[in-house]
């Protein structure tokens, strides 16, 4: 095959959602029909649903699980379908974040009853900026959900995105008749098979009295009425809107019934993008360029803390991945040969030889690579994109054993490079503050930091609301401020400047003081 074969033939996504929304049962489904997977309940949840003291050993042993779902490939209808999974505990929200980083587009599950939550209005801010393609299922029909009508008006207002339903729900709940496909004018009749898929019956006229038959007069009359409404106030399903980030095609079904799963996945791979350009510091990189660059968008360290080894997952961008080749990896201006690369199949981890762009390769590390970066045959570039955000809660590092104090140095080192969390390094005292968006991090961290490195250490609350990368035109102004304010001032992991204001009125004050400077809440920002 061609590279131009290959990356047809590919579609690379994430699923996201709030917890509890579906997303581990629609991952499930959709492999099932990928043949990844033989029987209901094989998919090993990775989330934590409460938010107990106990939480965080179960996170310790989910961890090796959660590297074995972390990518799953399958082929359906000949196409090569990498699914990333995404934590759905919002603690981990900055690992969701960044594996966003390395999809062409995403399904976004929403439970009928609960409507738009919290989670996914965060996630759709991150596909947002880099305007990933959005497909939306609405999940849970088989509940008593709020009317179909006002779900799409929320979608639109909260996530900000329009919406062009290609699907339409006749009843829902305990008189849930199925859903009339839009797109494909054909009837789906609910049936709750946890596997069996009823083939659609096709209604070329939904004036037509067979629908009366087969639905009941009255859901009939309100389909037609239903149906009138949407062509008349969406305008038509444009694929080019759809790439562009600008409309979700919003399909409506029962993941736990398997039902409207396979129209989602035979339009899912009919629209969704390919494996897209991706931008780097120097130029616009195509996939079908011949040869090889990726980037790193995630690290898992291996379970086993006698020998420190971690999986870095690398995303390919262009040409292909050969097991064996050498490689350059950009930041460090060396070239690793890498041996042992593994691909990612359902639930299991095998060797391959070759990768092509959409894929994702993973490799075993002892410590050189980091999330962000890149690699390729040779050229210098780096790509973009993968920002920090500013956590929520700080903490300041004290160490409890003077002797151990390079253990403590070193794990904390690779625990920020694996992602678990960002290091603020004061300029005045050198003072190490954690920050994370959730709290479980802070007893992960803790933990592993003694059972893996040996080193005892405490955290002490900070009084701080926000870390924001600080810039400005004029450098003689920022440093002026850098100045007045060095008590405040701290270093991220790459030695950029960041300002750890207390307070959000405070931050106010200080943003009014000094209109030179601008405050940004993410480590990636353009002038
Ligand atoms: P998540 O990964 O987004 O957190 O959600 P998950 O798939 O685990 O689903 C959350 C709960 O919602 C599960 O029930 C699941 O069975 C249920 N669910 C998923 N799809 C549907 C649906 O279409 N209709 C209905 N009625 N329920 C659905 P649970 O009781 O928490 O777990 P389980 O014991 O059923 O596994």
């Amino acid at each position: 095959m061609t590279i131009e074969q290959e990356i047809a033939r590919r579609r690379t996504f994430g699923i996201i959602s709030h917890p509890d929304a579906g997303k581990t049962t629609l991952t499930e489904k959709l492999l099932l029909f990928g043949g990844a997977i033989q029987k209901a309940g094989a998919v090993k949840s990775s989330k934590i649903k409460d938010h107990a003291r106990s939480d965080w050993m179960e996170i310790e042993k989910q961890r090796g699980i959660s590297v074995a779902t972390s990518v799953m490939g399958f082929t359906y209808s000949g196409v090569k379908i990498n699914l990333l999974d995404t934590p759905g505990h919002q603690d981990f929200a900055e690992d969701t974040y960044r594996t966003l980083t390395a999809v062409d587009s995403v399904i976004m599950v929403i439970d009928c009853v609960k409507g738009v939550e919290s989670q996914t209005e965060k996630l759709m801010e991150v596909c947002r900026m880099r305007n990933t393609p959005v497909i939306c299922f609405i999940n849970k029909l088989d509940r008593e959900g709020q009317d179909p009508f006002d779900l799409l008006d929320e979608i639109e207002e909260k996530l900000s995105i329009k919406v062009r339903p290609l699907s339409w729900p006749i009843s829902m709940g305990k008189t849930f008749k199925g859903v009339y496909s839009l797109y494909e004018k054909s009837l789906h009749l609910f049936t709750a098979s946890k596997t069996v898929v009823e083939e659609g019956i096709e209604i070329s006229d939904i004036q037509s009295k067979d629908l009366d038959n087969l639905v009941g007069e009255k859901n009939a009359e309100q389909l037609r009425a239903d149906v009138e409404l949407i062509e008349g106030v969406y305008p038509d399903f444009s694929l080019e809107e759809y790439a562009a980030g600008h409309v979700a095609p919003v399909f409506f079904g029962s993941a736990v019934n398997n039902f409207g799963v396979k129209e989602l996945l035979d339009t899912f791979i009919r629209i969704a993008p390919l494996p897209q350009p991706r931008a780097t510091n120097v130029r616009i990189v195509a996939p079908d360029e011949s040869k090889f660059t990726g980037f790193v968008f995630k690290i898992h360290a291996n379970m086993d803390p006698k020998h420190r080894n971690r999986i870095a997952f690398v995303r390919v961008c262009s040409g292909c991945f050969e097991r064996g080749s050498n490689y350059y990896h950009v930041r460090q201006a060396k070239s690793y040969r890498f041996s042992n690369a593994t691909a990612f199949l359902a639930q299991d981890r095998e060797t391959i030889d070759e990768a092509w762009p959409g894929d994702i390769v993973g490799i075993y590390d002892t410590g050189n690579l980091k999330i962000g970066d890149s690699l390729t045959e040779g050229e210098k570039l780096m790509y973009s994109g993968i920002p920090s955000f500013s956590p929520e809660i700080f903490k300041e590092v004290v160490n409890r054993d003077a002797m151990k104090s390079k253990q403590l140095e070193k794990g904390l080192l690779q625990l920020m490079e694996e992602g678990v969390a960002q290091l603020f390094t004061f300029d005045v005292g050198k003072r190490k503050v954690i920050g994370t968006v959730g709290a479980l991090q802070f007893e992960v961290i803790q933990f592993r930091l003694l059972h893996e490195y040996g080193a005892t250490m405490e955290f002490l609350p900070q009084q701080i609301y926000k870390a924001c990368w600080i810039s400005s035109a004029d450098e003689r102004k920022l440093d002026e401020f850098v100045q007045s304010k060095l008590r405040h001032i701290a270093r991220d992991k790459d030695g950029k400047l960041v300002f750890m204001a207390e307070s959000k009125a405070w931050l106010q004050m200080v943003q009014d003081n000094f209109p030179d400077i601008k405050f940004h809440y993410t480590s990636e920002f353009r002038d």
